[in-house]
């Protein structure tokens, strides 16, 4: 068996507020052997390294975090993509295209030759269009390009879901879809608590107003916690680690990434079953009128940003 064989990796690109937090969920939720760190600036990837590594000496964790370059990540199990420009206040996820485009590009330039078995989960911003060039970037068989997409938006819509209704979050089956950013749109007529439909559970409280207050929540969510703390970290970071483990065990958990959608031309949320192949299929969905219109608004956006973005990379 070969040295590789015998470890399991999960590669972190960029080592930030929600890469280090994702390494640290790994430490604390272990799922592989190995966690690599690679960031061009040296000083703060060794002490994430040392911090994190401190945080391996006690408790139950088989877990070790080391530092490492391009080369290593291209040969990991799953390589996440963390680095890039973060949102400042007030500012929209999309406004960081063309500079992480640019770092995605040169990242995958130093990754080069990249194991053909390995998962690429894409969580910086803006995730949709990113995942979009990644595929192309990396040369990856599309099943093993994704996103984290509407996985937290989805989380987030759960979660206020159930203040309302008076039930754990994990009674609720809930998907945010479309794209992480402004056009994103909820799934209402999918959704159900326990076995029951939302017009069921909830009859009296489902007006137009409150599903516009909930919308508005769960679009405007990120924002409200960056113009306090500067970062969102915890919910991204727990949402990537749980995406690792569906992959590395294979689980088939369904869940809304981001991927390549052949009939719309983009990378935006979808339900999809999730394993070690990456994206081993999508779930089909039953959308309403609205939903479809809003998901055809969505992938009409995300496409024009797309066009722009290729004409800027061939400039
Ligand atoms: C958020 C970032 C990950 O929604 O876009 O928290």
């Amino acid at each position: 068996m070969t040295e590789h064989k015998l470890k399991t990796s999960i590669a972190i690109l960029g080592c930030g507020d929600v890469g280090s937090t994702l390494a640290y969920t790994l430490i604390l939720n272990p799922i592989c052997t190995e966690v690599i760190l690679v960031d061009p600036k040296k000083e703060l990837l060794e002490a994430q390294v040392r911090d994190l590594g401190d945080a391996t000496y006690r408790g139950n964790t088989g877990t070790k975090v080391r530092a490492g370059n391009h080369k290593d990540a291209g040969q990991a199990d799953i390589i996440v993509i963390t680095a890039g420009a973060k949102q400042k206040p007030g500012e929209s996820r999309l406004s960081l295209l063309s500079r992480n485009l640019h770092i995605l590009s040169s990242i995958f330039t130093a990754m080069q030759p990249i194991s053909l078995h390995a998962i690429l989960l894409l969580v910086a911003n803006p995730v949709d269009i990113l995942t979009y060039f990644a595929r192309k970037l990396s040369g990856l068989p599309e099943a093993q390009v994704l996103g984290t997409g509407t996985s937290l938006d989805s989380a987030r819509l759960r979660g206020i879901l159930a203040q309302k209704a008076e039930v754990a979050p994990q009674s609720i089956d809930a998907y945010v879809l479309g794209e992480h950013g402004d056009s994103q749109f909820i799934a209402w007529s999918s959704i159900t608590i326990g076995t029951s439909p939302l017009a069921l559970a909830l009859p009296a409280k489902l007006t137009a107003e409150f599903k516009a207050n909930i919308a508005a929540h769960t679009r405007g969510a990120a924002s409200a916690i960056i113009a306090a703390k500067g970062c969102t970290a915890y919910g991204i970071g727990q949402i990537a680690a749980s995406i690792c483990k569906y992959i590395l065990f294979d689980s088939r958990s369904v869940r809304p990434l981001s991927f390549y959608q052949p009939e719309l031309g983009c990378c935006l949320s979808m339900p999809a079953v999730i394993g070690r192949k990456g994206i081993v299929r999508a779930m089909p969905v039953e959308l309403d009128a609205t939903e479809k219109a809003e998901l055809e608004t969505c992938a009409k956006g995300l496409r024009a940003v797309i066009e722009g973005a290729q004409k800027e990379l061939a400039a």
